[in-house]
């Protein structure tokens, strides 16, 4: 099935040269775009993109050469905007019931670290999920799954970490990786069995290290459940020896490291995630000139989660920083129930440019093309790039590209396509 998309405005985060697999830097600001254009689709691929003015003059050459004649479907975009879904890299979207209770213990004063010392925070959430079995686990995932199709995101990182025995933490993964097989998001899964140390094993940190070692990594990867390996380093939850030793054996796996790094403290987490090339390393919000240094000398995307800061009332990454500095900058939505109870990537790039204070290109490369970065997938997603998926998002008419940044939460999205296929909703 071949599809033409006529008249479109504005095709934004286009590819014309060389493949662009990640920005960083000042290059942030770049964003290609071509002003009155068509797309063309073949099944679930970008088989070609261009100006009007090609058509148009193939078309003053006579109907045989009329471009829509290789199209099954033409459908006329009428001047709206057209650009890539959004690339969320980082959500723990397999949870199970919700914590508005410990929202409304934080209204009433108590932080993120008292509420998790109460027995709150992730291991509540652990407990929720072992008390609901997979099939049930699966249909409260999938809810979320479709919300964030209806915001835009075409391409999820999803993490395990709320299971924390080597049952849970399957059961997580597999219906991850369920997600991926039975929607139309692109799935990466990450097992993330280091998020907290589990009631069983207080006091026993280091047990419970091994157990993710020798009981959870060989499982996981023979059974091909996960991409990456991820760890929460924080006081009170991971040291940096634990993820020293975690990590290594992720990847003697084949399991490329994320680290949950900086998010209430200078943890050492960057300083690790680099030593193990991680794919990303993720919050930052306690990074300076060290952390700085060391990322703009690797491969490791800087992943921003302002969902959770402004949720949490906490400092915010100093994003501006780091693009100065050159690092790549992705921004993630971080959807889970304690500290960003919401997918919406259009409300993060809102919270980006308001308390990042990104501009709108920065932001659009950090939702795109840095966030497929961050999941491996840039070489298929985050740009309109002949070969790519599908993947695009059909706004409103805009009065200008700085409306996405600035809309915050009223809706600019007015068509989806996913693996070249329109989402109805
Ligand atoms: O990325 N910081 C650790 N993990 C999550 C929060 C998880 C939770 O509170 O349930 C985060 O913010």
């Amino acid at each position: 099935m071949k599809k033409l998309f006529i008249n479109i405005g504005r095709l934004v985060q286009t590819e014309s040269g060389e493949p662009v697999l990640c920005r960083a830097g000042k290059d942030m600001s770049r964003l290609e775009s071509i002003e009155n254009a068509y797309l063309a689709v073949n099944g679930d691929t970008i088989e070609d993109f261009g100006s009007m003015e090609t058509i148009e003059s193939l078309r003053a050459k006579g109907p045989e050469y009329y471009f829509e004649n290789f199209a099954d479907e033409v459908i006329d975009i009428d001047g709206a905007t057209v650009m890539p879904a959004f690339c969320d890299s980082h959500t723990h979207l397999v949870f199970a019931g919700s914590r508005e209770q410990e929202f409304a213990d934080k209204i009433r004063g108590l932080s993120y670290k008292e509420i998790a010392a109460r027995g709150g925070g992730i291991l509540n959430s652990a407990e929720l999920l072992h008390n609901t079995d997979e099939e049930e686990l699966f249909r409260q995932t999938l809810e979320r799954a479709r919300e964030i199709i209806s915001f835009g995101t075409g391409a999820v990182e999803i993490k395990s970490g709320y299971g924390l025995n080597p049952e849970d933490e399957l059961k997580m993964l597999r219906v991850a990786k369920r997600i991926g097989e039975e929607t139309p998001l692109t799935v990466k899964t990450t097992f993330l069995g280091a998020h907290a140390v589990p009631a069983r094993y207080s006091g026993k940190r280091e047990d419970y290290v091994n157990e993710i070692i020798n009981e959870m990594i060989p499982v996981i990867a023979s059974e091909e459940l996960a991409d990456y390996i991820d760890i929460f380093v924080e006081e009170g939850f991971f040291s940096v020896t634990d993820a020293d030793r975690i990590l290594n054996a992720g990847m003697k796996y084949g399991l490329r490291a994320k680290v949950h790094a900086n998010q209430m403290s200078h943890s050492g987490g960057v300083q690790i995630g680099v030593k193990y090339n991680a794919a990303s390393v993720d919050h930052l919000e306690f990074t300076g000139k060290e952390e700085f240094e060391l990322l703009k000398k690797s491969e490791t995307i800087a992943t921003l989660l302002p969902g959770s800061d402004f949720f949490l009332e906490m400092d915010y990454a100093p994003a501006r920083r780091m693009i100065e500095n050159g690092l790549t900058v992705a921004i993630a939505s971080n959807y889970n129930p304690g500290s960003s109870p919401y997918g919406n990537m259009q409300f993060m790039m809102g919270l980006a440019a308001l308390k990042l204070k990104m501009t709108t290109e920065e932001i659009l490369n950090a939702v795109t093309i840095n966030g497929a970065a961050a999941m491996g997938l840039s070489e298929t997603h985050g740009s309109i790039a002949r070969g790519k998926v599908a993947n695009f998002i059909v706004t409103k008419k805009l009065p200008s590209l700085d409306f996405v940044s600035y809309a915050l939460t009223t809706p600019f999205i007015r068509r989806i396509f996913l693996k070249g296929k329109e989402i109805s909703n």
